[in-house]
């Protein structure tokens, strides 16, 4: 497990800046405002922040930047790095300054000089966010981490206001470690491992076997998993914060441990990536945590269906009829158009157990959406406006990526059949939105529903704001904003 590293808010004390070792960071504003600690910096270095300010260079800086000046004189530090926030800076400033901070501290000791309650808790967020390396499996010993300081002048009210987001932090890292995870180490039975470790926070989960999956009805799901030798499973994890018996919102999430294609074996390049297929359980599991460390005032519920799709002499074959959980047969045509098969008996058993306000399914669902929107927007697809709108507010607010994409009858009568009830495919064109059209077949009418496509944002070959390359962890700042939104009265 990756822990966050330890910020600790500490009193102001300017004496203190000479004398730190390693690095020191100062607030100066775009307009040419210097902070009572940066005044200071530039007094012990004759003068060197000011003479940046004065330089072209300091007019190229954007909102939430960061300028590194190397051995400065007059300090212990060997660095300063001058943070540029204006007065009226956005979050997303804040956060992306303090994910510089952390990029440039690697593991060094870092003294961040920084006021204003709130500022200071959204730049100790985004170090905490940036913060992040996954290097359980590297034998070199992991370089001791130095420590993280800010100098604020209400170190109460400051820890205060972190804490909250810092739980979501820690809910990120814990989808971040499951998504990067090779599916040799987290099978499905090491994931569902990992979520009853959840009990600890006020969590209660349950781990459903193949005996009572079958018991249920599941035949979607299991015919996934029937090719491998990792046991399916599902876990039901309920977060009961608010009134006693209002009904819950509902999160599943797709947990294929390794998407081999099965019979439909996918292409020997880039199979590896599919370690991140189990991408919205993951997300599912961060929200649940961060949900719990913050103790949310709501009533949510995390399913996530767990299987590993791969080829054998028992695996499900293109032509196999299945029957859901719901009762409806499906012809499965491709089998590497898993996704959908594990998703349906999940939200059909969730919504009959626990008749929720609303439900969000999460999955890396299709390569098409990547075609469609790329790595920057999650697909976003709904049978409700209201709650399809709050919470494309609450991802945007997040900086989260989310598009919406059209669903329709003529898509979903892509998925007749000649034999059964549906096919699993429903050819090239809209592949995405057909996937979503099947979904939609398991989706009760009185439910309102929002289906997530995370195939682009689960995991990616670059660095995001507040990522390094790798998963991500979107979604879940998004989804613990719309429950603070919109469940949280
Ligand atoms: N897990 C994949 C989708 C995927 C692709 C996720 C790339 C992340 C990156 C999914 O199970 C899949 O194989 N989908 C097929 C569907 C097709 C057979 C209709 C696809 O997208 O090609
Ligand atoms: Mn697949
Ligand atoms: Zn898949």
């Amino acid at each position: 497990m990756t822990d966050l590293t330890p910020i600790t808010f500490i009193e102001t004390d300017i004496d203190a800046l000479a004398g730190h070792e390693g690095r020191v960071a100062v607030v100066v504003s775009p307009e040419g405002r210097m902070g009572q600690s940066a005044r200071r910096v530039n007094r012990l270095t004759k003068g060197a922040v000011q003479r940046f300010m004065d330089s072209d260079a300091f007019g190229k800086v954007k909102p939430g930047g960061v300028t590194s000046m190397a051995w400065p004189v007059g300090m212990a530090a060997h660095a300063v790095d001058v943070v540029c926030l204006p007065r009226n800076h956005s979050v997303e400033d804040a956060r992306k300054a303090g994910a510089a901070l952390a990029k440039l501290r690697g593991s060094d000791n870092l003294l961040l000089a920084v006021d204003g309650t709130r500022r200071v808790a959204d730049v100790a967020f985004g170090l905490a966010m940036r913060d992040y390396t996954f290097d359980v499996h590297k034998t070199a010993s992991a370089e001791q981490s130095g420590s993280v300081h800010v100098m604020c002048s209400k170190p109460q009210d400051a820890t205060a206001a972190a804490d909250p987001l810092l739980a979501i932090a820690s809910g990120v890292f814990f989808t971040r470690d499951l998504v990067n995870e090779p599916a040799n180490v987290l099978t499905t039975t090491d994931f569902a491992d990992r979520l009853v470790e959840l009990s600890s926070l006020g969590v209660a989960v349950e781990v459903l076997d193949e005996d009572e999956l079958a018991k249920l009805g599941m035949r979607t799901l299991l015919c996934v998993g029937q090719g491998s030798d990792s046991p399916s499973k599902v876990v039901v994890m309920q977060w009961n914060g608010g009134v006693h018996d209002a009904a819950p919102l509902a999160l599943v999430g797709k947990g294929v441990v390794f998407d081999t294609g099965g019979i439909s074996l996918k292409p020997a390049g880039g199979m590896e990536d599919m370690t991140m297929d189990m991408g919205g359980a993951g997300v599912v599991a961060g929200t649940m945590k961060a949900l719990a460390l913050r103790k949310a005032k709501a009533n949510v519920v995390g399913l996530v269906g767990l299987v590993e799709n791969m080829p054998s002499g028992n695996a499900t074959r293109p032509g196999d009829v299945v029957t859901s959980m719901k009762g409806d047969t499906v012809e499965v045509i491709n089998t590497d158009a898993e996704g959908r098969l594990v998703l349906c008996d999940v939200m059909w058993y969730a919504q009959e157990r626990f008749k929720p306000a609303g439900m969000i399914d999460l999955a890396t669902l299709t390569g098409a959406i990547i075609i469609g929107l790329g790595h920057e927007n999650a697909g976003v697809f709904s049978n409700n406006d209201g709650l399809c709108n709050a919470f494309l507010k609450s991802a945007a607010a997040e900086n989260e990526g989310a598009w919406r994409m059209p669903l329709g009858q003529a898509y979903d009568d892509l998925l007749k059949s000649r034999i059964a009830d549906m096919k699993n495919i429903g050819g090239r064109p809209a592949g995405s939105v057909t996937a979503a059209q099947f979904l939609q077949r398991f989706v009760k009418p009185e439910t309102p529903w929002i289906h997530l496509d995370i195939a682009g944002v689960a995991s990616v070959k670059s660095d995001t704001a507040l990522a390094p390359k790798g998963a991500t962890g979107w979604g879940v700042m998004a989804l613990n904003r719309l429950v603070a939104d919109i469940y949280e009265g």
